[in-house]
């Protein structure tokens, strides 16, 4: 027998909202969610912070990947009431104030985007990618940053500014070794 919807309430359908605080771009933000809302959904909806991308909103085009505790993640796949003691990092954290990330000076330099839709999942994972040290060859950078579907196809310039960050931070440690050895 069909429901009138006029008689559906919220308790009728769901757990109860339950409190949690996030911990975002090292800020404390005390919520009331229901259980099943996304982190991606937190992010965006309660938190205003837009610049995690909805993309296909079930972990395929890595759209919304952000940093939990410094490994990527699709936000769209985890919980925000998972995420409690955790340190959450979107796009809009990885600057210092009005100094970019050398990944974002990277990819304006090497025009690493078209329409920008994928980037700050990209960047992300950029992000990620050079702490994790897969950044040997092309090759490696392409399977570890596959996660991450462009559709504009921008991958040839997002690859090159993997690589040039790479390259520098290579060259700074290189000359840092050589300045400890001559100290
Ligand atoms: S929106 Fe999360 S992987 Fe596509
Ligand atoms: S720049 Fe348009 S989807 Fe990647």
């Amino acid at each position: 027998m069909a429901v009138s919807s006029s008689r559906i309430a919220p308790d009728d359908i769901g757990p109860d909202t339950v409190s949690i605080t996030l911990r975002v771009n090292g800020v404390d933000h005390d919520l009331s969610v229901e259980p099943r809302v996304t982190l991606l959904d937190a992010l965006r909806e309660r938190l205003g912070l837009f610049g995690t991308k909805k993309g296909c909103d079930r972990g395929e085009c890595g759209a919304c990947t952000v940093l939990i505790d410094d490994r990527r993640y699709n936000s769209c796949l985890t919980l925000a009431v998972m995420q409690t003691g955790h340190e959450i990092t979107t796009i809009e954290g990885i600057a210092q104030g009005d100094d970019l990330h050398p990944i974002q000076a990277a990819f304006i330099e090497q025009d690493a985007f078209q329409c920008g839709y994928c980037t700050p999942g990209q960047i992300i994972s950029a992000v990620a990618l050079l702490n994790e040290g897969h950044t040997a060859s092309e090759a490696e950078i392409r399977e570890w940053m596959s996660g991450n579907i462009c559709r504009c196809g921008a991958y040839p310039n997002i690859v090159a500014a993997i690589q040039s960050v790479a390259a520098s931070t290579h060259q700074e440690s290189a000359s840092q070794r050589s300045d400890s050895r001559q100290g």
